[in-house]
């Protein structure tokens, strides 16, 4: 069962309309985008920031989603930190890409070109088999040098080196020891300064500037003039929620799937897992 952009509740059946408009819209199109929000990681088992129970309900942006707020917090709570960076990571290394991300991937099997912009930080589009994701938010799995700035600076972490770090910051957390220095040796991979100076995770916060050449092929990406498809997110946040904007100025038709409203061509409220392989093909 999934809603329509009326927000009743459809069977698939009498959502039918709405699918076909939008697999005739992707069917048409020869270039697409898809503009995602942590809303298609969501059935994934990764929580979203803003939905009741998310992610910034429990760990509040004032401290936690800006670096001068978590610089501060690693001196005074460091365990508070830990748990910060333990409830982010261990949600993405235990995750696996849904059929949303699946079907998203399999789009390129269509002969289209497809670009995926996404405001997720967790890898699962290039997972399930995207071959062009822009993160336009950085990635968990990159450190970045800050002196150096990106992309000089930019380190890949091994998904093992963070379940390692996962570990280490659960142990500390078991400690209750709120030491600034074990926290710093537990979260080495990730936060730490060596012969080139200070290092962290290559996150764009609150207040970050967005990396340039990220953001340069994401409006790029967003000028398809064919179709853009928006995909769970709430679109509160810029630059990022100018991307839905930047499409429609040049042309393209909107296809939006999730349960925030925003100006679209074909609107299908529900899970992104369990529409999306709808408007691909034939169910
Ligand atoms: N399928 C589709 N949409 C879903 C699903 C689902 N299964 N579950 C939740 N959603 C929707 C929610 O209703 C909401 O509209 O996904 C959206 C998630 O919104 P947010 O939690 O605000 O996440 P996002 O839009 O990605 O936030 C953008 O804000 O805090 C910053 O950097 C952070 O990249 C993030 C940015």
């Amino acid at each position: 069962m999934v809603t329509s952009s009326e927000g009743g509740l459809l069977p698939l059946g009498e959502l039918a309309p709405l699918i076909a408009q939008a697999r005739a819209i992707i069917g048409h199109a020869t270039r697409i985008s898809i503009f995602t929000g942590a809303g298609v990681s969501a059935e994934s088992g990764i929580p979203t920031f803003r939905d009741q129970g998310g992610f910034w309900t429990r760990f509040p942006p004032a401290q936690f989603a800006n670096w001068a707020g978590l610089q501060h917090l690693i001196q005074k709570d460091p365990l508070r930190v830990a748990e910060f960076v333990v409830e982010l990571l261990r949600p993405i290394l235990n995750a696996r890409p849904n059929p949303a991300h699946e079907t998203i991937a399999a789009l390129e099997a269509l002969d289209k070109t497809v670009t995926v912009i996404t405001q997720n930080i967790d890898g699962l589009h290039q997972l399930a088999g995207s071959t062009r994701v822009i993160e336009i938010h950085g990635s968990v799995f990159e450190v970045l040098q800050t002196n150096a700035g990106p992309p000089i600076g930019i380190r890949r972490l091994q998904r093992a080196d963070l379940s390692v770090t996962v570990s280490e910051l659960e142990e500390f957390l078991r400690t209750g020891n709120s030491d600034t220095a074990r926290f710093l040796h537990a979260a080495r991979s990730i936060f730490g300064r060596n012969s080139q100076g200070f290092y962290r995770p290559n996150l764009v916060l609150f207040g970050d500037v967005l990396p340039q050449d990220a953001w340069q092929q994401a409006t790029a990406a967003a000028d398809t003039r064919d179709c853009l498809l928006v995909i769970g997110t709430s679109n509160l946040i810029t630059p990022a929620s100018t991307i839905p904007e930047i499409a429609r100025s040049k042309g393209a038709k909107i296809i939006a799937i999730g349960y925030d409203p925003c100006p679209c061509d074909v609107c299908l409220r529900g899970a992104a897992g369990i529409i999306l392989p709808y408007v691909k093909e034939n169910k």
